[in-house]
């Protein structure tokens, strides 16, 4: 098979299949990358095809130090003032779960943007990730390394399941440490906008640069606590409703309402917390065989969003027929996993 350890061996091998056009999965901190040269249209092309990605949909460029940020934007095309707030979100975020979109540098080929003159650069804190794009051209085009549509891979294992037959080389770096994908917030227009809530928690941002504003979605309250989303009608070519989501069907709901489901035979119960579950517990009486899983026992945000994929994957490859899934509370990185849930649900 080709999953590869991590060791100096395989990153050079791997850099040199980047190198020559080929496709490589590699793990960063928020989930596993599909690896294609970002400069090479054919690698790009293949990236499509394997994933059964639309090409309206564009890819993020990941790049690992500062310095190669200009080979892949064009930052003279930012006003000094946006140019001033890059440096200030790339200080403080980068390397790190945040994708920023900033106009494209012609070097990029237009169908690693789907033809937009922007596009999304990402620096990954992970090492292994960091070594491969330096080894390689520096930079690199990576959605998550699963087929368009389903859940994103946090372990290898997941990116061999999904895609092994189809790509060169995985590489294993174990689980990884986010378990959810990247923020993705846009500079370019006259208001920074948030197009995919991610890693890197909105208030976190909205802390360093002042307002950031909600996509548009449907009336999300969960993903949206303030509201805002009427106020800004951009949203990323990628963020289909239908996307993130499980082979079985999943319902998301409120406390109240996962606390009001009886239990039924066949039936998944993911629970946010361990105390919703004990709530649930009082009136009902599953079976020793019921599955119950709950993302943080202590209700924290950050664990749960670390196990979300996760369980996501396990039960989609267990017999139950549904699973009813609770959203988290709508702050930090509960915002991305209520993100995740919304577009997981039927
Ligand atoms: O955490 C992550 O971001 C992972 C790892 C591998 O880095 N990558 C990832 O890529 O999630 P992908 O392709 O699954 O999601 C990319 C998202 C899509 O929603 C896409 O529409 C948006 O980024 N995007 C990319 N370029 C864009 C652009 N120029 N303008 C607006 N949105 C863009
Ligand atoms: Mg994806």
């Amino acid at each position: 098979m080709n999953i590869h350890q991590v060791s100096t061996e395989s990153l050079t091998k791997a850099a040199e299949i980047l190198r020559n056009g080929g496709l490589v999965a590699f793990p960063t901190e928020t989930v596993y990358g599909l690896g294609a040269d970002a400069f090479n249209p054919n690698a790009l092309t293949r990236v499509f095809e394997v994933k059964g990605r639309p090409r309206f949909d564009p890819l993020i460029i990941h790049i690992a130090s500062l310095e190669t940020l200009e080979s892949v934007a064009a930052l003279s095309l930012l006003s000094e003032e946006k140019r001033k707030k890059l440096y200030q979100l790339a200080e403080n975020f980068w390397p790190g779960p945040l994708s920023i979109v900033l106009p494209k540098n012609d070097r990029i080929p237009g169908i690693a943007t789907a033809g937009l003159s922007t596009a999304a650069i990402r620096f990954p804190s992970h090492d292994t990730a960091q070594k491969l794009i330096s080894l390689s051209t520096g930079a690199v085009a990576a959605p998550s390394a699963n087929p368009f549509g389903s859940i994103s891979p946090t372990r290898a294992e997941h990116v061999r399941i999904g895609l092994g037959q189809k790509i060169d080389m995985i590489l294993d770096g174990g689980s990884t440490l986010i378990g959810l994908e990247s923020t993705v917030i846009d500079i370019t227009g006259e208001q920074i906008k948030l197009l995919r809530p991610g890693g890197t928690p909105k208030e976190v941002i909205e802390s360093l640069i002042g307002t950031v504003l909600c996509p548009q979605t449907d009336t999300q309250n969960e993903l949206c606590p303030q509201k805002e989303e009427q106020l800004c009608p951009q949203t990323s070519p990628g963020q289909l409703k239908s996307h993130y989501a499980p082979k079985t069907p999943l319902f998301a709901l409120s406390r109240e309402e996962i606390i009001g489901q009886t239990y039924e035979n066949g039936s998944a119960y993911l629970f946010f917390d361990g105390n919703t579950r004990d709530s649930w517990l009082k009136t009902q009486n599953p079976p020793d065989s019921a599955v119950i899983k709950v993302l943080s026992e202590s209700g924290q945000v950050t664990e749960a969003a670390s196990h979300l994929f996760e369980t996501l994957h396990e039960l989609d490859n267990s017999s139950i027929l549904r699973i009813f899934a609770q959203f988290a509370p709508p702050h930090g990185l509960g915002i991305a996993i209520n993100d995740r849930l919304k577009r997981a649900s039927v």
